[in-house]
């Protein structure tokens, strides 16, 4: 096996040195005032690349426990929810409306494409008093990503609605400026644009959702938001954090501001675009409406006759290259790759390399004398 893969998945993603040393770091206790500072620190910094004054506080959970802190901290039984669907995380977001005892108003798309602002405020005018619109910044099941932020915003204004956003796979990644948008709630993970290991959720919250969820307690004890602002005053978690990811998640923020939040926005999408432009110039067809294509999440649907067991298998054995499969029903019907976090030009160009080498192969399009063809003959025992 080799340990080192480019991991071109959406998430988790290729994590930086830099990151991965911080985890070295000596564990501390987490009732001391060097936590303290470590948590200022990240919450500051965090505070940046939410374009964001008000608070962002950290669980240590997957990006699912920030989806389900923003939801359940805020709905309440009978209450009603505006959810976009357009995908397995809107499904996800549904889900949690419901299982807080919420009503869950699905508001959807085809697959491979986007619900839009007119869709949304039709959904308010049928309905009344909806405390919540949920939406899925990204969609990382199909590839697809919900531009109209700002309009969004206004809207939940109008009709007097707090507006969550699951942003799990594309902050840092997309321009998200939370309080221009007016968002109450933004969840994301550390695994994803961010490029720090997996196992932490953060959310940011406005004043408003704060102020309601402090005088209205949540019935949650992990992932209760009040319970965690209330310990936050203090530079500390109400439950043991997960120390060694603090001190990635603290690097991998150094890397993003270092970088400058607008210039990584504008990679992300430079990088998307040439993923985008080569798998046309192979003449695979694109999954995701070009419209609303994901700048971090790149769909392809297979050319028939391709196995994706096979096709997937092929690309990490012989390039170290993972990427993923569809979800649900696209499983075995589309790929995905993951662009985001650290990706680069070379995380690019190889990939792109060993996908087209390997269509070829499969395609039987090699000739007996491609230099590849000739070392995956010799290898083939290896
Ligand atoms: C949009 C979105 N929401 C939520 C999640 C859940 O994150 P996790 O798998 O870290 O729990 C993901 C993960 O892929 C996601 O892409």
């Amino acid at each position: 096996m080799n340990p080192k893969k480019l991991i071109m998945l959406p998430g988790p993603t290729n994590v930086p040195e830099r990151v991965l040393n911080a985890m070295l770091t000596p564990v501390m206790g987490h009732r001391t005032p060097d936590f303290a500072v470590l948590m200022k620190n990240i919450v500051e910094k965090s505070k940046q690349v939410y374009q964001t004054s008000s608070d962002v506080i950290v669980f240590t959970a997957s990006g699912t426990g920030a989806v389900e802190a923003a939801i359940t901290n805020i709905i309440r039984k009978g209450d009603k929810a505006i959810v976009t669907v357009f995908g397995e995380f809107g499904e996800r977001a549904a889900l949690l409306i419901e299982g807080a005892g919420g009503v869950a108003i699905k508001v959807e798309a085809p697959f491979g494409d986007v619900p839009r602002m007119g869709q949304l405020e039709e959904a308010f005018e049928k309905n009344k008093d909806v405390k919540a619109l949920v939406i899925v910044t990204n969609e990382t099941s199909t590839g697809t990503m919900f531009k109209w932020l700002k309009e969004a915003g206004d809207l939940a204004v109008k009709y007097g609605s707090f507006l969550i956003l699951d942003s799990v796979s594309n902050l840092t990644a997309d321009d998200i400026p939370v309080d221009k948008i007016g968002a109450d709630i933004v969840a994301t993970g550390s695994q994803k644009s961010l490029a720090a290991p997996p196992g932490l959720a953060l959310v940011s919250i406005s004043k408003k959702a704060k102020k309601y969820i402090i005088d209205n307690p949540p019935p949650l004890l992990y992932f209760n938001i009040a319970r965690q602002l209330k310990y936050a005053e203090i530079g500390q978690t109400p439950f043991t954090p997960a120390i060694p990811i603090y001190h990635a998640l603290d690097e991998a923020l150094n890397m993003a501001l270092e970088e400058g939040l607008m210039h990584r926005i504008q990679r992300h999408k430079l990088c998307a675009d040439a993923f985008y432009s080569s798998f046309k110039a192979m003449g695979l067809k694109l999954f995701a409406n070009e419209e609303v294509r994901s700048n971090t999440i790149i769909a392809v649907n297979y050319p028939e006759g391709i196995n994706d067991k096979l096709f997937r298998g092929l690309l990490d054995k012989e390039y170290g290259v993972v990427i993923a499969g569809g979800f649900g029903p696209y499983k075995g019907k589309l790929f995905r790759v993951g662009s985001l976090g650290e990706v680069h030009r070379y995380h690019v160009v190889t990939t792109v390399s060993a996908v087209n080498n390997t269509f070829r192969s499969l395609m039987g399009k090699t000739r007996s004398e491609d230099p590849v063809e000739i070392a995956r003959t010799r290898l083939k025992n290896l």
